[in-house]
């Protein structure tokens, strides 16, 4: 079932492209479930990357889920997330790639911001930014980004990367921790052209995409 406050604020984005103003309004996620599903050791038992996946649509809150478990917060100082990370800066960010909506997780609002509609924009977004794989066939596709300038003036610049990296393994391995939880197939993958990626999500100068992760389920 729909969380009502989603569809609220779904109908408002959808009033919003009918009128023709850029598609930016925050969706709403649905509150994470923080007990409950598999154990860890099951989804242990079971993580493994999957590369083929069929067309279906994800389950009804099963990205909310995903994103929170993949960067979310976990603490009450509003800040801190279900991964680690260097200096508390957070370096990597999250977008998600469907067929024809691009936008990036707020891990504050526990929200997706969608990305500004680009005149013209091609069919299948997830596509256009990989090119062709079986990768977009997945109904949602993540992106990380880096963004080295994230860290403080004090972190190393020859290790800004490695940090940052380190994050994005992180964060991969609660993804597919989750998608196990689920029953949903994923690959940590760096795959993709970085160039194409990033021209099609309209990336900042200073966020460089480093991985993908198709999520669906598992052909
Ligand atoms: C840094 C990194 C990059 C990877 N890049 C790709 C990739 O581009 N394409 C792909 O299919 N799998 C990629 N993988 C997934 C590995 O191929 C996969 O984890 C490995 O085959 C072991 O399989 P398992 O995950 O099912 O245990 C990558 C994994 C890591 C850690």
């Amino acid at each position: 079932m729909t969380h009502p406050f989603r569809t609220v604020i779904i109908a408002a984005a959808a009033a919003l492209v009918l009128a023709g103003a850029p598609a930016t309004a925050p969706l709403a996620l649905r509150a994470p479930a923080k007990s409950g599903g598999k154990s860890l050791r099951e989804c242990l038992a079971v993580r493994h990357s999957t590369r083929q996946f069929a067309p279906d649509p994800l389950p009804a809150g099963a990205l909310d889920q995903i994103l929170w478990a993949a960067d979310g917060i976990n603490r009450d100082d509003g800040k801190r997330r279900t991964h680690p990370s260097a200096f508390e800066c957070y370096p990597v960010a999250l977008h998600v790639v469907e067929r024809t909506r691009i936008s990036r997780y707020d891990p504050a609002a526990h929200a997706l911001v969608p990305h500004a509609a680009a005149p013209g924009a091609p069919a299948d977004l997830r596509a256009a930014a990989l090119g062709p794989s079986s990768f977009t066939e997945a109904p949602a596709v993540l992106v990380l980004t880096v963004d080295l300038d994230a860290f403080p003036e004090k972190a190393a610049a020859a290790m800004r990367p490695v940090w940052a990296h380190a994050e994005c393994g992180a964060i991969g391995q609660n993804v597919y921790l989750a998608c196990a939880d689920l029953g949903l197939g994923t690959v940590f993958a760096a795959a993709g052209s970085p160039e194409k990626i990033a021209r099609t999500l309209g990336l900042a100068a200073s966020e460089t995409p480093a991985y993908v992760m198709p999520i669906g389920t598992p052909r």
